[in-house]
């Protein structure tokens, strides 16, 4: 073997080891980046944030609960507009918003214990939910 192949040889040593590490690093930074939105959503939805998706004339979760204090953000993803409204009897304090759009929210925050059942004013069979504990 000259000096020549001895470089090349350790080139390749060096390649390889490149590439192993390059094949074996990614799977713990890619878990890594996955676990640290979890980390920091959970720390931030136990305090006061909530959110109900609307899509296909339905609103998502419901029933939601919450604690009191908590804001709720609903977001539209169709393209009609709607709105959150609560039904007749419900408690003081409940939501009434004007109409928004696709891609639009809704926040509201429920400051008093009780369950909220809410509609939308122009489709009266979009039905939701809210109950809001201490
Ligand atoms: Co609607």
């Amino acid at each position: 073997m000259n000096k020549k192949q001895i470089i090349y040889l350790a080139i390749a040593a060096v390649a390889a080891v490149g590439l192993a590490l390059l094949f074996i690093k990614p799977s713990p930074a890619h878990e890594t980046s996955m676990t640290m939105p979890t980390t920091s959503q959970a720390m931030a939805s136990p305090a006061n944030d909530h959110s109900v998706v609307i899509a296909n004339y339905k609103f998502s979760p419901t029933p939601l609960k919450v604690k009191k204090g908590t804001t709720v953000t609903w977001t539209n993803t169709d393209v009609a507009r709607h709105n959150i409204v609560a039904d007749d009897g419900q408690p003081a304090g409940g939501p009434s918003g004007p109409l928004f759009g696709k891609g639009e929210t809704y926040q509201f925050t429920f400051n008093t214990v009780g369950t909220y059942s809410y509609h939308c004013e122009p489709h009266p069979y979009m039905h939701g939910k809210i109950e809001v504990t201490e």
